[in-house]
């Protein structure tokens, strides 16, 4: 049966392209949800990509992959990724694996961005590849599943 990955992007990022581009770069979220769905038909699983500007809305979404038992969560948490109990709670809640990404270094930035909650629940971290970021989360998730708790 074909595996279903859950994409979940946090706040401003539906704002990519646009949005502070120094840092984020020119990718647009549209252009992140092609990538990831290319990426992923080329491992035979399948995707939902979802985002949303509201920390309950975020919480929502993990909740609906648990309850889809989506083959694995991957994460940009966004602001919420340095400030929220609630989604690492709902991502432990899952028991999922979980991969985090962000798209700029958040260990070269602010000191408060080098604080991640959702780290407590994830497998692995990648940040600071852009877009690029996403499709290599998805490149690791065959194993994951394949093996899961390596
Ligand atoms: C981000 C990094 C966060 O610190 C920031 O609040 C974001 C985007 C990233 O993808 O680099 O909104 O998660």
């Amino acid at each position: 049966m074909t595996k279903t990955v859950w994409v979940l992007n946090g706040p401003n990022l539906n704002l990519l392209g646009t949005r502070q581009p120094e840092v984020y770069g020119h990718t647009t979220l549209a252009d992140i949800k092609a990538l990831c769905l290319a990426t992923a038909e080329r491992h035979g699983l399948a995707v939902e990509f979802r985002q949303t500007n509201s920390e309950g809305g975020l919480v929502d979404d993990i909740h609906a992959a648990r309850a889809a038992s989506a083959g694995a969560i991957i994460i940009n948490a966004a602001a919420y990724t340095h400030t929220s109990v609630a989604v690492l709670d709902a991502l432990l809640a899952s028991e999922l694996p979980v991969i985090e990404v962000h798209l700029s270094n958040i260990h070269r930035r602010e000191a408060f961005r080098h604080t991640s909650y959702v780290s407590q629940a994830a497998h692995g971290v990648i940040c600071g590849f852009g877009a690029a970021g996403y499709a290599m989360a998805l490149d690791a998730v065959p194993s994951l599943i394949d093996t899961p708790g390596a």
